[in-house]
């Protein structure tokens, strides 16, 4: 089971590695109208020029979570290390026969593997919208400087489909020509939403009623803010960077409910080898005890990641 994960994780990575950094895949070649004003911002330059450098953003992209989800994990782990509250139902998790590990580091590694699959989803998502639809950046017509004498609308508003209608550089032509949807967009809000509903539920109101939703609004609002930045330098369209945290969050979203399972809560679920997890502690112990005793051997495996409240 845990070699088909690494499979699929292998998969999307390698996607992510075509997209972002060979040209195998080019977007599609809009037309666009002469002089159209939409279309005719400043170019703000290269993406190291923003105000918020793509190093910065996903250094924090890459290094929150990380920091955020053990950190969180193992806070809980020191608190619960003598109440058998939380890890009653872990502790029962024979890695078939051979090893034992500890549950705060296999709780910490499913959080981020889901988070990992997440970010290279949005990321593939993204970039197939951009190659799709081949939307043209505000700044489009600055770096392509068509030469409107010899397309011949010096006074009549024309559409020029020609592909060579172009005379500028043709890197920054290419980075004109995929914004739609936002890629900062949508990669600042699924970790932030991501990170805002891991919060919510794992840390729940156990940090004072206020510290769990001050810290999610927070991250949300920042992610937010990078988007209208987009905006604000020229770089897209308001539709793009609604587009990419409409994207980034609806992925968040999906994988905690369906595959993180946070808010997934089954009482009183007939017991059973494959879902011991999810059952209550008592029936899980008497389950254990009536295993032990007939000497059987069983892997008792539960639901990913599920939140168990902080009391
Ligand atoms: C634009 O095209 C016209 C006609 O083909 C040509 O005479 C002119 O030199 C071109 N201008 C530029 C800047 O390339």
């Amino acid at each position: 089971m845990l070699y088909f994960q690494v499979v699929i994780l292998s998969a999307t990575l390698m996607m992510v590695y075509y997209c972002e950094f060979t040209d195998t895949f080019s977007p599609a070649q809009q037309g666009f109208i002469c002089r159209d004003a939409a279309l005719t911002k400043p170019d703000p330059g290269p993406e190291q020029d923003s105000l918020i450098q793509p190093v910065i953003l996903y250094s924090v992209v890459g290094g929150l979570p990380v920091v955020l989800i053990s950190g969180v994990e193992l806070v809980i782990f020191l608190l619960h290390y003598n109440s058998n509250n939380l890890y009653d139902q872990e502790k029962v998790v024979l890695m078939g026969d051979c090893c034992y590990v500890n549950p705060m580091v296999r709780r910490t590694f499913r959080f981020l593997g889901v988070y990992v699959f997440g970010l290279f989803a949005t990321d593939i998502f993204v970039n197939a919208g951009q190659l799709v639809t081949g939307s043209l950046a505000p700044y489009f017509l600055s770096v392509c400087q068509p030469n409107y004498t010899a397309l011949g609308c010096q006074d009549t508003p024309l559409f020029v489909v020609q592909s060579d209608a172009c005379t500028g550089d043709p890197d920054d032509i290419l980075r004109a020509r995929k914004t739609f949807p936002s890629k900062e967009a949508a990669l600042s809000l699924y970790p932030a939403v991501y990170l805002a509903m891991y919060v919510m539920c794992c840390i729940g109101s156990s940090g004072g009623r206020l510290a769990g939703p001050l810290l999610s609004l927070s991250m949300v609002s920042l992610a937010v803010l990078t988007g209208i930045n987009r905006v604000a330098e020229y770089r897209n369209h308001w539709s793009d960077v609604i587009a990419g945290q409409i994207i980034g969050a609806a992925i968040a979203v999906f994988l905690v409910v369906f595959v993180v399972q946070c808010f997934k809560k089954r009482p009183g679920m007939p017991l059973s080898p494959s879902d011991a997890g999810t059952g209550n502690t008592d029936e899980v112990s008497a389950y254990i005890n009536r295993t032990m005793e007939t000497g059987d051997k069983y892997v008792v495996s539960q639901s990913p990641g599920s939140c168990t409240e902080v009391t």
